[in-house]
Parts: structure tokens; C-alpha cells; sequence
């Protein structure tokens, strides 16, 4: 079984690249490199001893996306990752937003409606549900209006998705993630965050290593019970696996419909002083932190209810927010030992 992973050098995708080799499938990659770096394939053929196939190309290439397509008419299957996923880029450049993520999932839709292919991944995200009114969010809870063009494109991308799945008789799987965190056992593969990065765990284990001289915590006049802002923080290699069961899922056509919605997370809620605490406890390090105004743009709380993934995909996500912790740290201290080691 042959599936085309696009984004497949991204820290998702490369991570999800690993797990299906793992179980068998053969992966072709797409990826331009704009948030990711090419020595990624080494990475998954050093974990797996299989050299992914991998393209260099923009998918918001209309040319180029369909002559890959036609150069692939037996893709058993399609995960697409690729798009780009900062909120604060995307409010200051929403059209560079809405031409990547619409423009490269638009083509790929054509190029499965073209070839005849049927099954395809879509990476959602629980930005999709903005606050939520109750928790914890179902998939069928109500799409609140976007809070960035980001989770806009997310929201769009779903419906383009609905309906092409009526139009040319797709099977679709939209996973939306809630916090991936954490990286590959292995410590060779997890995220490569360019710049200051946004998300809390890097910021926490940069912190700690030295990188960034203290951590910010956006707020802690919220209504949770310390105050700080609540998340459903989910290890990237559960959030992998749960990608093979899609697949297999479509492919096996055991799903109940032909447009399938799943939340993807633990389940549980944490704060960012009980994430900071979770790091502290398993690294050992005293972080440096320091509590400031509420970032704009940020929801309160947020969780997922998991109990339709869990028991139509007969997955749930196994690791615990210490075992996350420990995986981001492990990551982020490979990456410094790299660097050291780069430059004696
Ligand atoms: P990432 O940036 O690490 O990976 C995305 C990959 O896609 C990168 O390697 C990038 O080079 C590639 N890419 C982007 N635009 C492309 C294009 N036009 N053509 C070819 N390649 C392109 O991001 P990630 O964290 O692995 O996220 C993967 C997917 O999951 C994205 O769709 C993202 O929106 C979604 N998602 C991520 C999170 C998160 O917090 N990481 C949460 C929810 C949803
Ligand atoms: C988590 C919590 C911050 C940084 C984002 C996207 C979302 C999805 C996942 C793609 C929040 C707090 C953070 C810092 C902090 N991505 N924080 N200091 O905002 O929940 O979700 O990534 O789809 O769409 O919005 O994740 O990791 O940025 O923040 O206090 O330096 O940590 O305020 O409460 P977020 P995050």
C-alpha cells in the first residue's frame, strides 16, 4: 500500500511518515522545505532502515502537482499535511494564509479527482471550535467564527473537503489535532520551530536549555482553576498512529461515512503552570518564568472530547503529559548536543 504524505518532512508528517513504514505502507513525501529541512529523510531512514521517496515542490504548483499525480496513478492513500500554521503570521499576511493552505489542497483534490484516487488524511485543528460553549468539544459541536485566518483556512478546507467528497465519491478522514507536543523516542526526528517559536513546549524547552532567557506565561486572570489558560496537550506519536488508523480505515472502507470528523486529543485538560510544573518534575530544571498580560487571540480553555475517536478508531492516546515533557526535553537537549558536536 502506497501513501503519498504530504508535508511529510514537517513535524507531523515526518513523525506519521515513521509510524507507516513502520506498519507496512510504502510513503512518498512532498514537501518544499518551507518549514522543514531535507536531512528529515535521513532521519526517518535511520529510524525505520527505509528510504522514503521523497519531492521537492511547492503543491500550490498547479503544473507540478499534476504531473506528480500523474506520475503516481497507484497512491493507495493521501495525508495531507502540508500547509503553514502560525496564527500571528497568518493575521499579518492572510493571503499568503488562504494561497497555501486552499490553493495546494485544491490541487490535490484535483489531482485525486483526475486519477481516480479515493482516500484521503486532512489535518484539522481544534481552532476549527474557537471557545468552545461546552466541554468537553465534540466534533459535532458548532464551528464558531474563525479567530484567524489560520483556522480559518482550517474551516474551509473542511468544507471544500465536504463538498468534493459528494462530487467525485471521495472517502475523507478530517483529524482535528488539539496540542501535538513531544517528539520521536528516538530523539532524531521532532519540531524545528524557525525563529522565537509561538507554541508553549518550545518556548519552555528553549527556556531551559539556555536559548531564550525566560519563559512568558500569557495570562492568569482566566476562569480555570489557576488561572492560567487550559489546552489538550497530545504526544505527536499518538497523534501518528491515529493516522495509520485513518488510512486503514479508508482503505478497508470500514468507515461509516464517506466524510469522517475526529477529535484528536488525551482528552485531558492542562494549564501552563501545570505544564511548566510536568517539565520542572521531569527534567529537573528550575524554569524561569514570569506571568504577564493575556496574549490576544488566545481561547481560555479547551479540551476534547475523545470518546468518538476512541471507539470508532479503537485508538486512544497513551502517553501521559510527563512522558510528553520528557520527549520535548530529550528533543530539544539531541538538538543542542548537535549543535555542540557541529561545532568542534
Ligand atoms: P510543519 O510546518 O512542521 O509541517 C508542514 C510541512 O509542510 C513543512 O515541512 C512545510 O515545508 C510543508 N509545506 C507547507 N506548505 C507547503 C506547500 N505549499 N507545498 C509543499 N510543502 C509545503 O507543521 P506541523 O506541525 O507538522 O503541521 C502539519 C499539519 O497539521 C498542518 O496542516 C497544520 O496546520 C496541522 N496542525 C498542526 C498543529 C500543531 O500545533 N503543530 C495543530 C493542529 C493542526
Ligand atoms: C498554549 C498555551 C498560551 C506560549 C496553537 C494554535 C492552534 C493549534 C495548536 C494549529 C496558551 C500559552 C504559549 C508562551 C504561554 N495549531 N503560552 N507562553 O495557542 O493553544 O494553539 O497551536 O492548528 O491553532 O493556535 O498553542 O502552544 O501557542 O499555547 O503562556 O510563550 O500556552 O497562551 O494558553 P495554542 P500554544
Amino acid at each position: 500500500m502506497k501513501i503519498l504524505v504530504t508535508g511529510g518532512t514537517g513535524y507531523i508528517g515526518s513523525h506519521t511518515a515513521v509510524e507507516l513504514q513502520l506498519q507496512g505502507f510504502e510513503v512518498v513525501i512532498v514537501d518544499n522545505l518551507s518549514n522543514s529541512h531535507a536531512d528529515v529523510v535521513d532521519r526517518i531512514e535511520e529510524i525505520t532502515n527505509i528510504r522514503p521517496e521523497f519531492h521537492q515542490f511547492d503543491l500550490i504548483d498547479r503544473e507540478k502537482t499534476k504531473s506528480f499525480f500523474a506520475g503516481h496513478p497507484d497512491l493507495d492513500g493521501i495525508i495531507h499535511f502540508a500547509a503553514f500554521k502560525a496564527v500571528g503570521e497568518s493575521m499579518a499576511d492572510p493571503l499568503m494564509y488562504y494561497r497555501n493552505n486552499l490553493d495546494s489542497l485544491i490541487n490535490i483534490l484535483q489531482g485525486m479527482k483526475d486519477n481516480g484516487l479515493k482516500n484521503l488524511v486532512f489535518s484539522s485543528s481544534c481552532t476549527v471550535y474557537g471557545q468552545p460553549d461546552e466541554l468537553p468539544v465534540k466534533e459535532t459541536s458548532p464551528i464558531k467564527e474563525a479567530w484567524s485566518p489560520y483556522g480559518n483556512t482550517k474551516q474551509m478546507s473542511e468544507q471544500i473537503i465536504r463538498f468534493a467528497v459528494e462530487a467525485y465519491g471521495l472517502k475523507t478522514i478530517a483529524l482535528r489535532y488539539f496540542n501535538p507536543i513531544g517528539s520521536h523516542d528516538s530523539a532524531l526526528i521532532g519540531e524545528l520551530p524557525l525563529g522565537v517559536p509561538n507554541n508553549l513546549v518550545p518556548f519552555i524547552t528553549q527556556t531551559a536549555i539556555g536559548l531564550r532567557q525566560s519563559l512568558n506565561v500569557f495570562g492568569s486572570d482566566y476562569d480555570t482553576p489557576d488561572g492560567t489558560a487550559v489546552r489538550d496537550y497530545i504526544h505527536v506519536v499518538d497523534l501518528a498512529m491515529a493516522h495509520v488508523v485513518a488510512v486503514n480505515r479508508m482503505i478497508s472502507a470500514s468507515g461509516k461515512s464517506d466524510f469522517e470528523i475526529f477529535n484528536l486529543g488525551t482528552g485531558n485538560g492542562f494549564s501552563v503552570l501545570e505544564v511548566i510544573k510536568s517539565f520542572e518534575k521531569v527534567s529537573g530544571e528550575s524554569l524561569n518564568y514570569k506571568i504577564v498580560g493575556r496574549r490576544p487571540g488566545d481561547v481560555e480553555k479547551v479540551w476534547a472530547d475523545t470518546s468518538f475517536a476512541n471507539q470508532e478508531l479503537g485508538w486512544k492516546a497513551q502517553k501521559s503529559l510527563d512522558e510528553m515533557m520528557g520527549s520535548a526535553w530529550k528533543w530539544e537537549q539531541a538538538l543542542a548536543d548537535k549543535k555542540s558536536s557541529n561545532k568542534h
